[in-house]
């Protein structure tokens, strides 16, 4: 006599795991600084060796969430493109994710950042414009 299976199934797979850093960055992120993090030559600088990486985490916040407009110089070279601003696409927790996979993956020394920082920003920077061209 087969004995008949009680309990739930097991292969019940909903998904309730919250987008992560990663997935937000391969959906919103790769167009121009791709997969791998090179970037586009003449346009979107690489993360690798990136001294804003490894720079201040307050900055890259505020990268994020006002977009920030080229010519940028970098190791000799020019990269024009334009960064969007994310403000309204991301929230804290959003921000502070995709911000913390790019910074474990390029920049590991560098401290993660908290929703609670992207907050504190968010509020600091509501009327400010696009980040004007890159120093
Ligand atoms: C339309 C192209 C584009 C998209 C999409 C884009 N970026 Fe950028 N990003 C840029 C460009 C261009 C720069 C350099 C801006 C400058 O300083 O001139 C940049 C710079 C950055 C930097 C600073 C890195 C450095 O070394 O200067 C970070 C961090 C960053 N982007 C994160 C993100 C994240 C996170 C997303 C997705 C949520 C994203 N970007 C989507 C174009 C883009």
């Amino acid at each position: 006599m087969a004995l008949s299976a009680c309990g739930p199934a097991a292969d019940s797979t909903v998904d309730t795991t919250p987008l992560s850093g990663r997935d937000i960055y391969l959906t919103r992120c790769t167009a121009c600084h791709q997969v791998d993090g090179e970037g586009i030559p003449g346009n979107c600088p690489p993360f690798q060796g990136s001294p804003r990486l490894a720079g201040s985490s307050e900055e890259l916040i505020r990268l994020l969430l006002l977009g920030q407009r080229g010519p940028l110089e970098r190791d000799g070279k020019i990269y024009k493109g334009i960064m969007p601003s994310w403000r309204a696409d991301l929230s804290d927790e959003q921000t502070a994710d995709v911000l913390n996979y790019i910074l474990a993956t390029w920049s590991p020394q560098s401290p993660q950042v908290a929703a609670e920082d992207v907050a504190k920003l968010r509020a600091e920077t509501a009327n400010s414009k696009l980040l004007p061209s890159a120093q």
